[in-house]
């Protein structure tokens, strides 16, 4: 079992040491992005490194992880984890003090989807499903959360943030991806009550629901691609194409294009910068989900 408590004395000890004078709106901020050696998050991690952050880089794929933090520079670092197991996350936070001596900012972004009706889901596939898109992130908060406290006994100027990377699917149900969207509406609970729970320790949390991402790996891997999955499926009628799929879908929103890694990133910033509010899901769908 991994030791917390030294962690989280080590975090304090350092609170007031690793000040930072590199550039940018998260300069010297230490930042740790689940599933973020591909997709959206490795997207994210370039942004916020631009902005002065120190980025650990937490991947199920190691090989993938350590060539996306190759590729950052010195202030970013690879380490594998399971999100969906307890110990792993509890080692990933660990290394994420050992290494950078502390944690200001947990990005909760690897996710997973297997669609499928009722008739097709199978227990093993929605527990998968649910296991890392939503109790990953009570395992993320669980063990972020005393790190985070620690600074902020030692610091009580210094503030911290949890983010969940939703989806529109947390705002709205999605036809036969239940077990996509159910966790995703379960995250945006968890992050309502985490928000309460954290508050009074200078933590907000807050989840970011983000639009289809077509250009990524999910979507436009020409493979396994949502794209070519739907094609063959013939679940857009008339398509006979994979870009005819594409504009189908690009039609969806009202900035007629998909969800950017950047626009999720400034998100984040916004999140991180906005010191009055907490417990919110924010969309990031170019108005094709709007708030009620
Ligand atoms: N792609 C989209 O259109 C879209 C839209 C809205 C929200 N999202 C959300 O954004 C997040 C990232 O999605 P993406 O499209 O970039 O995905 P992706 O499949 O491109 O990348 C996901 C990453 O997570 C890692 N991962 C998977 N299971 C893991 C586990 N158990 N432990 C650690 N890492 C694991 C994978 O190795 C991969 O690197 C997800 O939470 C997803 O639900 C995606």
């Amino acid at each position: 079992m991994i030791d917390m408590d030294k962690w989280a004395r080590m975090a304090a000890q350092h609170i007031h040491l690793r000040r930072d004078q590199a550039p940018g709106r998260l300069a010297g901020k230490v930042v740790l992005i689940t599933g973020a050696a591909q997709g959206f998050g490795k997207g994210i991690a370039q942004e916020l490194y631009q902005e002065g952050a120190h980025i650990l880089i937490a991947d199920l794929n190691l090989p993938l992880a350590e060539q996306a933090a190759g590729e950052l520079g010195e202030r970013a670092q690879a380490v594998q984890v399971d999100v969906s197991k307890e110990d792993s996350v509890a080692r990933m936070v660990a290394a994420c003090v050992e290494r950078f001596q502390g944690l200001d900012l947990l990005i909760s972004n690897a996710g997973v989807l297997r669609a499928g009706s009722l008739e097709e889901m199978e227990l093993a596939d929605f527990e998968f499903v649910t296991s890392v898109n939503y109790t990953a992130f009570f395992l993320c908060a669980k063990y972020a959360a005393p790190i985070m406290k620690a600074q902020f006994n030692e610091d009580p100027g210094w503030t911290g943030d949890l983010i969940q990377i939703n989806s529109k699917s947390g705002l709205a149900g999605s036809n036969r991806n239940f077990a996509y969207a159910g966790g995703k509406f379960g995250g945006i609970g968890l992050v309502q009550s985490f928000a309460m729970e954290l508050a009074p320790y200078g933590i907000k949390v807050n989840a970011i629901c983000p639009g289809n991402y077509y250009d990524g790996p999910l979507w436009s891997d020409p493979e396994k691609g949502l794209f070519v999955q739907y094609l063959r499926a013939g679940k857009v009628p008339g398509a006979r194409t994979m870009e005819e799929v594409r504009q189908f879908y690009l039609g969806k929103s009202l900035i007629k294009r998909g969800c950017l890694p950047r626009d999720v990133a400034r998100a984040v910033l916004y999140a991180v910068e906005q010191e009055y509010e907490t417990g919110q899901a924010i969309p990031v769908t170019g108005g094709q989900v709007m708030l009620k």
